[in-house]
């Protein structure tokens, strides 16, 4: 069975747009978008964070650079950002330039503005279990897939493959924490032995490694719920564009076996848009609560 993420992600984004219909606040949240670069990627996720915010009643505001902006120009333009009492939230665009050092503007963004999620101190919070912090987009939004998709995860074995700072770490963080998921966790990485075997316990299984297919069936157990995080492109000359959108999950055979398996697209890519903003929303509320 496909477990939607399109169709809980549209729902979410259904109550965020009420929510903010309804409040009494006296001006709309504000995200400011920042991207450095023309990057194909980067400026059809802005669109599609830009077309929710839309959607939901969210302000936002593209400041976009060229690739040979400075490290003390962009730091000036994230220091107005946060000073700027209107901006809600401040979402830098990932990948920046080499030249950039991506660490100083993750820890530039003020934590109280950060609804990527990526500071050290939103990330110590979601460590500590603290929920007044931001817990990064995708394994948020992968947390709603499981919790509204009515998956038990209380003592599921939850096995992740990828341990990036953005998926795979923050995710094992938070399905492992007692109040709420209460999973048993595995994490997986490229220096993981026997990573098949390893998959193949998995009640859940996640895949976040930007390996296009990697997962086959035979590493899937029957029944598992399989979340499949990639977005890999790969070449394919009977597409117009010369490429087709794949997963880290070769789809066709794994849905066989998995009782559960989300698509790519329409899987975790629209949860991570629809958790950003919730995200930018509970910034909004936490900043006019404070003024
Ligand atoms: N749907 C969404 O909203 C969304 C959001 C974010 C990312 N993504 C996609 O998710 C994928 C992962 O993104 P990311 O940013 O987490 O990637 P990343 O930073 O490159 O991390 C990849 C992780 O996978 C591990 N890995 C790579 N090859 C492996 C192998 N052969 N066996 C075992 N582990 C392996 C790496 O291990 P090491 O740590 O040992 O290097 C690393 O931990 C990408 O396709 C990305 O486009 C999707």
């Amino acid at each position: 069975m496909i477990l939607s993420g399109k169709q809980i992600a549209d729902q979410i984004l259904d109550e965020i747009q009420e929510k903010i219909q309804n409040g009494s606040r006296k001006r709309p949240p504000h995200l400011a978008v920042v991207l450095v670069g023309e990057h194909p990627a980067s400026l059809s996720y802005i669109a599609m964070k830009q077309k929710a915010c839309e959607k939901v009643g969210i302000e936002s505001k593209l400041h976009h650079f060229q690739s040979t902006i400075s490290q003390q120009e962009l730091t000036e333009v994230i220091q107005k950002l946060n000073q700027d009492p209107k901006v809600d939230g401040i979402l830098l665009q990932l990948p920046i330039p080499d030249h950039l050092s991506q660490e100083h503007f993750i820890e530039l963004i003020s934590p109280e503005k950060d609804v990527d999620g990526f500071h050290p101190i939103n990330l110590g919070r979601l460590l500590a279990g603290e929920t007044g912090g931001f817990i990064p987009c995708t394994p948020l939004g992968i947390y709603e897939l499981l919790n509204r998709g009515q998956i038990v995860t209380k003592g599921a074995h939850v096995v992740i493959l990828g341990r990036s700072r953005i998926v795979g770490m923050p995710l094992a963080v938070l399905l492992a924490q007692k109040q709420g998921a209460n999973s048993t966790v595995t994490i997986c990485h490229s220096a993981s032995f026997n990573i098949k075997a390893l998959a193949k316990e998995a009640d859940i299984l996640v895949a976040a490694m930007g390996k296009a297919e990697f997962v086959t069936a035979d590493m899937v157990k029957e029944g598992a719920v399989v979340i499949d995080v990639g977005i890999n492109r790969v070449e394919d000359p009977s597409k117009e564009k010369g490429y087709r959108l794949t997963g880290d999950v070769s789809f066709e055979a794994v849905s066989q076996k998995a009782k559960m398996i989300t698509p790519v697209p329409g899987g975790v890519g629209p949860m991570t848009v629809a958790l950003l903003m919730h995200n930018t929303w509970k910034a909004f509320e936490q900043q006019c609560a404070k003024h």
